[in-house]
């Protein structure tokens, strides 16, 4: 205990003769302990942890299931209505956008998603296949990072509040008839994490999507308490790092919020560079269809396992209530 002390007393005193500050957590997990944002210390905000623990919580790595692609697939312009693209907008630098190559007619109401990358990076490329599929059926997303951002950076929060803050101001209009009333966050691992931290505190976001990622740590579990939107979790089965955490948060999610939890036996890598992003493509797909356009198909294909063309048909395990 003096040792201790006495440390703590030494270490003050050369960090006071230096000037220099010791790191102060801004944020201490401690039931009620809310902070006003989501910002938190690193990469993807309080929900999320640096990534040199992530060894700590992944006992199979990557994991590497039965569905994982065995290669990337076709680059396409998606399978939807509305033939995509990725690109740049110097409206909103360090980010990359996908969306329909002629902006749809305008009684197309287009639903808007921040996402974020896998480990906070800042390449949105990764994701492609994934994200012109999506974009392809009338959505404009905003990514963290560029087409060829770094890989060794991490995206904040703050990242993906810049993609709420340029919707809200009506710059993805030339997009087409964005409904910035119908906003999702959304990203795979630390991108996952990420959007549920943008989302905490932050009203304008309606809908959380994450993939392959639920909370880490225990002791911040709590915070689940101030998600106040539905929550989708699609995983990649038993070796997923998300697996048993996404069961956990799945079930401490506040009583009556509606809630998926979706695993196919990919691992953590899911399908995304597969053509269209594979089945984590349609099951993305599936899900904002239904969400935002009450579309009586995609709910179905989401929750019917007899229904054409179901999750549960493409070999997905699929958990739901409150909807
Ligand atoms: C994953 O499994 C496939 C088929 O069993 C195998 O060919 C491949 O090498 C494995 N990949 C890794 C990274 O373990
Ligand atoms: C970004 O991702 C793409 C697709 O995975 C890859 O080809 C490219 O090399 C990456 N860029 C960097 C800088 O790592
Ligand atoms: C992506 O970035 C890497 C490293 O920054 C560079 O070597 C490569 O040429 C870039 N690729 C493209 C397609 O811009
Ligand atoms: C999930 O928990 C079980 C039981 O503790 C453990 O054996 C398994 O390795 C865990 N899986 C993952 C992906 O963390
Ligand atoms: C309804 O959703 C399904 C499945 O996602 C999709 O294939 C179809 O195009 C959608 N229908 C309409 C009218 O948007």
């Amino acid at each position: 205990m003096m040792m201790y002390a006495y440390s703590l007393l030494l270490l003050g005193l050369i960090a006071s003769a230096l000037s220099i500050a010791l790191p102060q957590p801004s944020f201490v997990p401690s039931p009620g302990n809310f902070p006003a944002t989501g910002d938190g210390d690193y990469g993807g905000g309080i929900f999320s942890i640096p990534l040199s623990e992530v060894g700590n919580y992944a006992p199979y790595g990557d994991g590497n299931g039965t569905e994982l692609p065995k290669g990337p697939g076709e680059k396409t312009c998606g399978s939807g209505p509305y033939p995509a693209q990725m690109l740049t907008d110097s409206s909103l630098p360090g980010h990359t956008i996908f969306a329909p190559k002629v902006p749809p007619d305008c009684k197309l109401s287009m639903p808007f998603i921040a996402w974020g990358n896998g480990a906070c990076r800042l390449n949105a490329t990764q994701y492609e296949n994934f994200l012109v599929e999506i974009a392809s059926y009338g959505y404009v997303i905003a990514a963290d990072g560029t087409p060829n951002g770094s890989t060794t950076e991490q995206t904040k929060v703050q990242d993906m509040r810049d993609s709420l803050d340029w919707v809200m101001a009506g710059k993805a209009s030339k997009y087409g008839n964005v409904d910035s009333k119908k906003i999702t966050t959304a990203g795979h691992s630390c991108g996952g994490l990420e959007a549920m931290s943008t989302a905490y505190h932050d009203d304008r976001v309606k809908r959380i999507m994450m993939f392959n990622i639920a909370i880490f740590q225990d002791d911040r579990r709590y915070l689940l308490q101030e998600i106040k939107v539905p929550v989708a979790y699609f995983i990649g089965g038993k070796t997923d790092m998300g697996y048993n955490t996404s069961a956990k948060d799945y079930a401490l999610l506040n009583a009556g919020l509606p809630r998926l939890r979706a695993n196919l036996d990919t691992g953590h890598l899911g399908t995304y560079p597969a053509t269209n992003g594979g089945k984590f493509g349609k099951a993305a797909v599936a899900y904002l269809e239904w969400q935002w356009r009450r579309n009586a198909t995609a709910k179905a294909i989401i929750l019917d396992p007899q229904s054409p063309g179901s999750l549960v048909k493409d070999n997905w395990i699929v958990e739901s209530a409150n909807w």
